[in-house]
């Protein structure tokens, strides 16, 4: 029931006629079940397994209150972004910074410039505007990052070559993995095992090739999590290991990603 209500969270779809004209007849007769449109991976950039993934992430962090701001590299219109900031402020918790990393150079099947449907789909759904960073990664990482992180999503895939997209996904881990506080939530949008889940789409294989190899050699382990037929995977940052200290640990992983 718990998910029933996480799947209409976010009722930001405009109904077709048909729909509309269902949701009408069910009104009139007093029933107060209502229809809504099913999600487009192409459209909503999101399935409904990967959306009740991230609310259950972002409330996590949020209920347990690990510090620090909340993270988008590769947001294009805000569909996942919009989502993160409306648990952010709906939770009763106090709300983090949201902070969003784009070029806006790729626009999928928009004529429209990216950035202006972003903010445009913020304002409509009634949600405050968050920090955007305009940029290539390689213009905005690191400086532009906030120095603690409860919560970071990582969606950078366009389709194209896997290595190319593994080695920005290693850029975006270099630069974000060090900032991230204990119990930090960081989820790898596509991170698919195909072996073990056969059903998900593997549409962008450069992201677990990234991020198996980014923490063969740290404490924690990549998680995949059930995303019906897409892919999406979870960090939990963990402590810090004893005789290590931030400062020394965030200049190392600095160098390593620009490597
Ligand atoms: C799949 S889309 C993100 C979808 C978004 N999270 C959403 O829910 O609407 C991937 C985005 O990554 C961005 N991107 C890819 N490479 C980039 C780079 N090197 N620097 C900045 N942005 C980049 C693209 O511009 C694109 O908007």
């Amino acid at each position: 029931m718990h998910n029933t209500y996480i799947a209409t969270l976010f009722p930001w779809n405009t109904p077709s006629r048909k729909i509309a004209l269902a949701n009408r007849l069910l009104r009139a007769l007093g029933m107060r079940s209502r229809l809504v449109e099913p999600l487009d991976s192409w459209h909503d950039m999101t399935n409904q397994e990967q959306r009740i993934n991230i609310y259950h992430l972002v409330s996590q962090v949020l209920r347990s209150g690990v510090p620090g701001a909340f993270v988008e590299l590769g947001c294009f219109v805000g569909e996942t972004a919009a989502m993160i900031q409306k648990i952010n402020h709906d939770e009763g918790q106090p709300p983090r910074p949201l902070h969003l990393y784009d070029s806006f150079a790729v626009p999928f099947y928009l004529n429209r410039p990216v950035r202006d449907v972003l903010e445009e789909n913020f304002r409509t759904r009634g949600l405050p505007l968050p920090v955007i960073h305009a940029g290539t990664f390689d213009e905005t990482l690191p400086d532009a990052l906030p120095d603690t992180i409860a919560f970071a999503h990582i969606d950078c895939g366009f389709g194209g070559d896997p290595e190319s997209h593994a080695a920005m996904v290693r850029q975006c881990l270099g630069h974000v993995y060090p900032r991230l506080s204990t119990g930090a939530a960081l989820v790898l949008m596509d991170y698919a095992i195909p072996e073990r889940w056969p059903r998900a789409v593997d549409v962008n294989p450069g992201v677990r090739r990234a991020a198996d190899a980014f923490f063969a050699d740290r404490p924690e382990a990549v998680r995949l999590l059930y995303a019906g037929e897409g892919s999406q995977g979870v960090v939990f940052k963990a402590s810090p290991r004893p005789g290590m200290s931030p400062g020394r640990d965030a200049s190392q992983e600095a160098r390593q990603a620009e490597g």
